[in-house]
């Protein structure tokens, strides 16, 4: 399985924040925003990592980040040059997937919660077809709505809807077999002149191939679409971390927890930033028997 993070777009929506750098790299709290969707891959074991954003910005997150070595991964970079919808990420990782299935995570997308790890096996078990979460949130016209019977079969799932068939949200994490790359190259631009994650959806639906898996009140995922929202994630993740001793979305702790890296890297990893707490933090786990 291979993992794609889409971390381009203007972020008109936090300007001036964003006007000189992307989003995705604001910090939320004490790490960059990307890092918790990029936690949520390697929470999934996925090693070969795709980064995609702007010409501007990608030069950025390869500063960040690097070829992944240090953590034990792999990661490499594709530039879109203009933000023409999300499944656009098919069509630039057409190569990178290869013949592989491949799991898309939106890059300002945050989760964090216990459940998180035997979700993300039940979808990666599925090899064929699709899966999309649904979660329950009070107002879901600003997302895809996704509506389903009581057995959890997908009845429709629709992008914005001003009257949504159900409150549960389609946040920005989905699993594809390889057919998705063929069905987005086939996806025509919406009224809003992009190529829709939403009809790429429809298109597994139509063919009854679409599953949903509802994530639960334990489970938090968080909206950093605004300033607002920004603030609330960064706190949440103040409150989780210093009340629990646990970092959130810490890569390097999950890179080690998942055998990627040895004790040695993940002490020399926590030396290198020492002088803050997160280092401390790298070093306190290496200590760990
Ligand atoms: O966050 C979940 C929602 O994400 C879903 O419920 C919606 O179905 C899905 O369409 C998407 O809605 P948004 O309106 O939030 O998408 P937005 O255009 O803000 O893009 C999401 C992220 O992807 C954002 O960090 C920018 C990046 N992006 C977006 C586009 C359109 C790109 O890197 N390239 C793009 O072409």
């Amino acid at each position: 399985m291979k993992g794609i993070i889409l971390a381009g777009g203007k972020g008109t929506r936090l300007y001036p924040m964003t006007k000189a750098i992307s989003k995705q790299l604001l910090p939320i709290y004490d790490k960059p925003l990307i890092y918790y969707p990029l936690s949520i891959l390697l929470l999934a074991g996925i090693k070969e990592i795709l980064i995609i954003s702007t010409p501007e910005d990608t030069p950025l997150y390869e500063r960040l980040l690097g070829d992944g070595k240090r953590i034990g991964v792999s990661f490499s970079y594709k530039v879109q040059d203009k933000p023409r919808g999300l499944a656009d990420a098919f069509i630039l990782g057409e190569e990178f997937i290869g013949d592989d299935n491949v799991c898309l995570v939106l890059g300002d997308n945050v989760f964090f919660g216990q459940d998180m790890t035997r979700v993300l096996r039940k979808a990666m078990e599925r090899k064929d077809g699709a899966t999309i979460f649904g979660y329950p949130v009070k107002d879901a016209r600003a997302f895809g709505v996704v509506e389903f019977d009581k057995d959890h079969n997908v009845l429709s799932i629709e992008e914005k809807p001003q009257k949504p068939k159900s409150n549960y949200a389609v946040p920005g994490l989905y699993f594809y077999d390889n057919k998705v790359v063929e069905i987005a190259k086939n996806v025509e631009p919406s009224s809003r002149g992009e190529i829709e994650i939403t009809a790429v959806n429809n298109a597994y639906l139509t063919t009854g191939e679409l599953k949903v898996e509802l994530l639960g009140r334990g489970m938090a995922w968080l909206d950093t679409g605004t300033p607002d929202g920004m603030l609330k994630a960064a706190e949440f993740v103040e409150a989780v971390q210093d009340r629990q001793g646990f970092y959130v979305s810490c890569i390097e702790e999950i890179a080690w927890r998942r055998g990627f890296i040895t004790t040695a890297q993940l002490r020399a990893l926590g030396e290198e930033l020492d002088s803050t707490d997160y280092g401390k933090y790298l070093l306190a786990l290496a200590e760990e028997k």
